[in-house]
This record gives C-alpha cells, sequence and structure tokens, in this order.
C-alpha cells in the first residue's frame, strides 16, 4: 500500500462499532432491504465464536456497540451472551429491535435485564395495529408493546437501572395522525419517545417531511441512553470546502457484519463493499488498509471524479450520488435541503464539515 496514502488517510481505531448479529428478521418492513429480501448480502447469524474473535480485537478501543444492523437482533440465540460480554467489560451496548419475535415470559424479560445491555430502542410505527403493521409487517403492536412492559416490569423486581428503553416512531405518511396520541401513549407507560422520518419514497412521505415540527427535535434522553463517543480528532480533517455534509462512519465508526466482513458504513452491504473481514485480519490492516484510506480520500475530496477506486467512488450509494449532484448543480444549503436528505437517509450518520452533529 502506497505510504503517502496511509499517512494522510488513516485514522485512530474507532469507539463505536455496529455489529450484525445477523441480517435475517422476522418482518417485512416496505423500505428495509431485509424486510424487502432485496438484499444481495449473503444471509446468516453470527456464531459466538465469531463474535468472541471479533471482540478480542476490539474491546480494547470500543465505547458503545451497537449489536445489530441488517435484521432483528433477538433472531440470534446467542444475542444476551453477546450483550453480556460487553458489560463483562464495562462497554455501553446497544440494541434497535421490533421486539415483536416472541411472548417475552418473565424469565426471558429477566434474563434481557441480567444480561447487561445498556439500552434498548424499540421501533414501533402506530399505536393502533392497523396502522402499525402498514409498515411493520408481519408485527404485533400489542406484542411489541407487552414486551416492552416485561422488561420494564423485570427491570423493577431486580431494582435495576438498565437497560434504558426508547420507543423509536419513524413518521410516514400513513401513521402521521397517531403521532401525538403517541406521545402521549408513551407517557403513560412511563418511557421516552423519539421521533424520527421514515426513509421513504414520496408517495409515503407525511406532512413532517416537508415540513419541521418541534416533534422532530432532538430529544436530549437520547445522549445517555445512546452515547456516541466522541471524537476528538474529527475537526482536524479538511474536508473540500463545497461538501457541506459528508459520510462519517469511515472515519470513525466499524461497521461489522455477520460473517466478520466489515463495510464502510451503514448505508451499504454485500461484498462488493467489503473494506476487509475482522475474522481473518487484524484491526488496524482493515481500519487503515487501502481500501478504507481511499474511501477516505474520496470523501475527504470533492467531486464524483477522482478516481481512487474507492467503493464510495465506483459503486452505487446516497453519498456517491449526493457528490454527483453536488457537482452537477450550485452547492446550496437549500437546493440538498437537510430535511429532504435526512429524510431519504436518515439511517446514515451525517455531519458538516464543521464536525458539528447533524444527525443521529
Ligand atoms: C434495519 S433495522 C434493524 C433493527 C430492527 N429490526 C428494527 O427494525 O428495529 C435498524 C433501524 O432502522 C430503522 N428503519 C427501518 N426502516 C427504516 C426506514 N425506511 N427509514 C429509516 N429507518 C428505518 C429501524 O426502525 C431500526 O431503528
Ligand atoms: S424489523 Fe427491522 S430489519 Fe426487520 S424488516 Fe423491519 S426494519 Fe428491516
Ligand atoms: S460514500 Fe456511500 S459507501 Fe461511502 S461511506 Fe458514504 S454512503 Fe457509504
Amino acid at each position: 500500500m502506497d505510504k503517502q496514502l496511509k499517512k494522510a488517510y488513516k485514522r485512530p481505531m474507532p469507539r463505536h462499532y455496529f455489529i450484525d448479529p445477523g441480517n435475517l428478521c422476522n418482518l417485512s418492513c416496505p423500505f428495509c432491504p431485509t424486510g424487502r429480501r432485496t438484499a444481495n448480502a449473503q444471509r446468516g447469524l453470527m456464531p459466538r465464536e465469531t463474535f468472541d474473535i471479533i471482540f478480542d480485537k476490539i474491546r480494547k478501543h470500543a465505547k458503545l456497540i451497537c449489536l445489530y444492523n441488517w435484521g432483528e437482533p433477538f433472531i440470534n440465540k446467542d444475542i444476551l451472551y453477546m450483550l453480556s460480554v460487553c458489560a463483562r467489560h464495562h462497554i455501553h451496548s446497544h440494541l434497535d429491535s421490533n421486539l415483536t419475535l416472541r411472548d417475552f415470559s418473565d424469565d426471558e424479560a429477566e434474563a434481557i435485564v441480567r444480561s447487561g445491555v445498556s439500552s434498548i430502542f424499540a421501533s414501533i410505527d402506530g399505536i393502533t395495529q392497523q396502522t402499525y403493521e402498514k409498515y411493520r409487517v408481519n408485527g404485533q403492536l400489542d406484542r411489541v408493546l407487552n414486551n416492552l412492559r416485561q422488561i420494564m416490569r423485570a427491570k423493577k423486581r431486580l431494582n435495576m437501572k438498565t437497560p434504558e428503553l426508547g420507543w423509536a416512531f419513524y413518521i410516514h405518511k400513513f401513521n402521521e395522525h397517531e403521532v401525538f396520541r403517541a406521545k402521549e401513549l408513551a407517557e403513560e407507560m412511563g418511557i421516552n419517545i423519539w421521533f424520527k422520518l421514515l426513509s421513504a419514497d414520496l408517495s409515503w412521505q407525511s406532512s413532517f417531511h416537508k415540513e419541521w415540527n418541534e416533534i422532530l427535535a432532538f430529544p436530549k434522553w437520547v445522549e445517555t441512553a445512546y452515547p456516541v463517543p466522541y471524537d476528538p480528532y474529527f475537526t482536524e480533517i479538511h474536508f473540500h470546502k463545497a461538501i457541506l455534509e459528508v459520510c462519517k462512519q469511515p472515519f470513525n465508526t466499524m461497521i461489522v457484519e455477520w460473517n466478520g466482513d466489515v463495510m464502510p458504513c451503514c448505508a451499504v452491504s454485500g461484498d462488493e463493499y467489503k473494506m476487509g473481514n475482522l475474522i481473518e485480519d487484524s484491526l488496524d490492516a482493515v481500519w487503515n488498509g487501502e481500501k478504507f484510506c481511499r474511501c477516505r480520500q474520496f470523501i475527504t475530496n470533492f467531486g464524483p471524479v477522482q478516481n481512487t477506486g474507492a467503493v464510495c467512488e465506483t459503486l452505487i450509494c446516497p453519498l456517491k450520488q449526493k457528490h454527483n449532484d453536488q457537482v452537477t448543480e450550485t452547492v446550496s444549503e437549500n437546493r440538498l435541503g437537510t430535511k429532504s436528505w435526512y429524510a431519504l437517509f436518515s439511517r446514515h450518520k451525517l455531519f458538516s464539515r464543521k464536525g458539528k452533529n447533524l444527525r443521529r
């Protein structure tokens, strides 16, 4: 590998990791590649042994490990083991879950609490079955709410403060009428709620997608439930001045799939995006290998044609499209429309050039 390239684009080891316990799901959400069964990545569940190998390589650096990405984390029977390993090493662990895989018994709810998982956000986009299942196809609203209550009761019985629970409500055209009642129900249940915009095509976009509403304000409680590690060196990176928002993950978050493959970010998946494999390679060999350095080179500089060979430049992804758009049209905050950008790619972590968190 070119020494100059490595010198220019190497980064300190990440403190934030996504480790996917598996890309299988019980639901069929229409704008999720897993739900649509359109993902081109190989399907499977991470074996405990694979987790152990990966964990051993990252534990010195990790501050936050999200044990989900492209599937339902509770499908993996070793998920509680993985969470307990994080807890034993005092690393904040977090799950996003549909919580509708099965009914949690008292015992299972207690086992979840005892695993030491730091936080769980349940994806619940409605307060009536009809509205909820519009996006969460095959999901059962009663079950999700009961499972949440089961975990809350188990915490009380065990006198535990964790996991911190959150309700994530993704707004779209067919559930926007339930937003305020959801807020009330969350208050009644004693659970924090976070409203976000569903990434969806125009036919699903709500009035909230078109006009900012206070309900979309980033809630303070998320900062403790989902503490994204501070990256002291991010502001030292000099992005081209024409870039208004950059992909941040290739600079400080590592995305590991169930088979150990590492992706440049959580917007993409599949062999063609592979940066390396954390079972076979060392953390440094992947993180500061040529592929990651080339991605950083492309993102740091500006323009659709740089011939870096990076997947960020050669393959289709949301941000590549953005780079192309920016070059062919006048760069203006208005035209990029931070709101519509969020609406389209809300799963991707975007930061302004100055390093200010625009959205998580
Ligand atoms: C792919 S899911 C995996 C975790 C789990 N199956 C779930 O849905 O909560 C990861 C996150 O993406 C969210 N998500 C799913 N579809 C989305 C969309 N179209 N726009 C924005 N977020 C979405 C989920 O609600 C969840 O918070
Ligand atoms: S529940 Fe999560 S992983 Fe499953 S289809 Fe829906 S968004 Fe995708
Ligand atoms: S340019 Fe594309 S592939 Fe690269 S980090 Fe951004 S969204 Fe991901």
